[in-house]
């Protein structure tokens, strides 16, 4: 475990009668080009299995809890993200995947790129052999 590739970004929040997280482009590590999130995790499966090439991310869990799974060419490391407001920076190259995730968790990902099926790369082993190079 190398807990040190675990990055995780703290949104700025304001308390009144409720907490409001912002999220703003120039305190960010990158420029937002896609929001997307996931929720109705019927069958309670694990998803990501992947890195990107190019893609940068940030994933925070806005309701629930998630298990991440995170390895990069400077180890493996695993955190439960629960806090609305913290997110965990998935840079380019980094596997990740998320773990005991039910059918009320919500989670939000910000990502520096629009959809592209081949910055992925899905297969464990190419990513391993990318990484030791
Ligand atoms: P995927 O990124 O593998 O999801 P997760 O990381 O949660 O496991 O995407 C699941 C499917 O959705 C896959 O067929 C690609 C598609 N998809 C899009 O069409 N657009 C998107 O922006 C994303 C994130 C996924």
């Amino acid at each position: 475990m190398n807990d040190s590739i675990i990055k995780l970004i703290k949104l700025p929040v304001i308390s009144d009668d409720c907490k409001l997280a912002v999220a703003e482009n120039s305190k960010l590590p990158f420029e937002i080009k896609r929001v997307y999130y996931i929720y109705g995790n019927e069958n309670n499966l694990s998803r990501g299995f992947h890195a990107h090439k190019e893609n940068q991310q940030i994933l925070f869990c806005l309701r629930g809890s998630v298990r991440m799974i995170i390895e990069s060419a400077e180890g493996k490391s695993e955190c439960t993200l629960a806090n609305p407001s913290e997110g965990i920076f998935l840079d380019q190259m980094v596997w990740h995947e998320m773990h005991d995730i039910d059918e009320s968790t919500i989670l939000l990902v910000i990502a520096s790129h629009e959809y592209d099926e081949l910055d992925y790369i899905r297969d464990h082993q190419v990513f391993i052999d990318l990484i030791k190079k």
